[in-house]
């Protein structure tokens, strides 16, 4: 079994109360952090750690917490982002739900580090339930002294609010979700100034994802150093891998950085291997908005090394024959599976969820819908194939956000690996949309 940091104790009876919490060690970091360290050197054990963001971009945490303008007189905020509406991904939820007083406890350093007296974790507007759980985990920490006025003694006061969202995918971006946070539409911003320098009310913000804040506990108990020695190179640490799909043991899995894609999928530790028997035909590593791999490219990279479960090795080799770790949302999908009827199903979310605010996106995720549909249900042409890569061209880095290039990205990299299938439904258009095997390749 490999280390567990964030799920050590997620099977415990109780572990949603703080009393069952602080059995388990819990509360240990922020007695640590704000009795024995200064802010700026929690900061350092953060950057020390190598812990980068776990929401999907994978920025350095400690980098991203030393931008914070300190000298503005403004105030400064943490915000969590518990938006987590990616598709394919659902840890955070099982990370809340399950142990809130982990994301609690890490809202407390990680606030105390960049001097925040009101910080916010702000969730999807789906997850009602969690809201309950986390605001019953902050009242027992007021209880017991961790928050408010004076916590332990220490000085330092902390107000946590809970705010949740109205369910728009786009409200995950953090400077919509910023907006958002403010009443208002969850529009993006341009970027810069990033949240860092201008966020919440115009002050400098930190947004971070639940998993990131999470881990900052452990990393205080234990140091950035200690952190660091788990993992492979730039990707230290743990993370939580949502597994989906077509596999045995579908759930939440937290592994060492570095486990080969090949045993994630087939060990019985993990995944289990494919279901009933058949064989894997593609993979989406890291939640719907990274590019789709088939086979031969999720589990060696193009020298033939085994493609491993790090930042770096599941983009080696860029788009054309990598992909990205993103948010951990894992999908594995069959033999049997339609790639196009996967793409349209991706392409129609993201059409969907584009706030509208430029037009690549807005005009371009409308379009790459139709076409797909077009060709999904036996109306297509060889010219549509080509008309949807030149569609995701024109939006890929032409947007305010990255959700433009969330919606090309699947269509670019299912066309690239994936072309045979799309020109077979081309040529039988009576089959095209039909449900079962439909096209497989030998
Ligand atoms: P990004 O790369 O633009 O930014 C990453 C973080 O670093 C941001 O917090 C940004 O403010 C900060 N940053 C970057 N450069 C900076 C600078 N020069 N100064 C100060 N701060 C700086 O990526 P973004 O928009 O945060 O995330 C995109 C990713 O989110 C996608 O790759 C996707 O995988 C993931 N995603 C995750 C979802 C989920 O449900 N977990 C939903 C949708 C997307
Ligand atoms: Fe809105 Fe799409 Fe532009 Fe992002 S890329 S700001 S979602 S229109």
């Amino acid at each position: 079994m490999g280390l567990k940091i964030l799920t050590e104790h997620i099977n415990t009876q109780g572990i949603e109360t703080f009393e069952v919490y602080r059995q388990k060690g819990g509360y240990r970091a922020v007695e640590k952090a704000l009795k024995t360290m200064s802010p700026d050197d929690v900061v350092e054990e953060v950057k020390k750690s190598g812990l980068r963001g776990r929401g999907g971009a994978g920025f350095p945490t400690g980098m991203k917490w030393s931008f914070i303008d300190k000298k503005s007189g403004k105030p400064r905020y943490l915000v969590c982002n518990g938006d987590e509406s990616e598709p394919g991904t659902f840890k955070d939820r099982y990370l809340m739900s399950h142990s809130p007083h982990t994301l609690v406890e890490g809202m407390i350093v990680s606030s105390y580090a960049l001097g925040t007296n009101t910080s916010y974790i702000y969730l999807r507007g789906e997850m009602l339930y969690v809201v309950t759980i986390l605001e019953k985990a902050i009242a027992e920490a007021y209880a017991k002294g961790f928050l408010g006025k004076n916590i332990l003694g220490s000085g330092y006061d902390l107000d946590i609010y809970v705010q949740s969202g109205g369910g728009a995918y786009i409200c995950g971006e953090e400077t919509a979700l910023l907006e958002s946070l403010e009443g208002k539409r969850g529009n993006p911003r341009n970027k810069p100034p990033f949240p860092a320098i201008a966020g919440l009310y115009g002050c400098p913000t930190v947004v971070n994802n639940v998993e990131s804040i999470a881990a900052v506990s452990w990393i205080v108990n234990n140091g950035g150093e200690e952190y660091a020695k788990i993992g492979i190179g730039r990707s230290t640490g743990t993370k939580l891998i949502s597994a989906s799909g077509h596999i045995n043991k579908p759930g939440v899995y937290e592994i060492e950085l570095g486990v080969p894609v090949e045993e994630f999928i087939y060990s019985d530790e993990y995944c289990g291997g494919i279901w009933k028997g058949k064989k894997m035909k593609a993979v989406v590593a890291g939640g719907s908005s990274v590019p789709i791999l088939p086979t031969e490219l999720i589990l060696k990279t193009v020298n033939g090394e085994n493609r491993l479960m790090t930042y770096e090795s599941l983009s080696d080799g860029g788009f054309a024959t990598g992909t990205m770790l993103g948010s951990g949302g894992f999908i594995v999908m069959d033999e049997d599976t339609c790639i196009v009827r996967n793409t349209w199903n991706f392409a129609r979310f993201y059409h969907h969820e584009s706030c509208g605010q430029c037009s690549p996106c807005r005009e371009g995720t409308g379009w790459m819908e139709k076409v797909l549909h077009r060709i999904e249900y036996g109306h297509g042409t060889s010219a549509d194939i080509d008309l949807l890569v030149s569609v995701a061209k024109k939006i890929e880095g032409n947007t305010i956000c990255p959700l433009g290039d969330a919606a090309a990205w699947p269509v670019a990299a299912a066309i690239r690996h994936f072309r045979d299938e799309f020109e077979w439904h081309v040529k039988n258009p009576s089959q095209a949309h039909i449900s079962g095997p439909i096209y497989r390749r030998e």
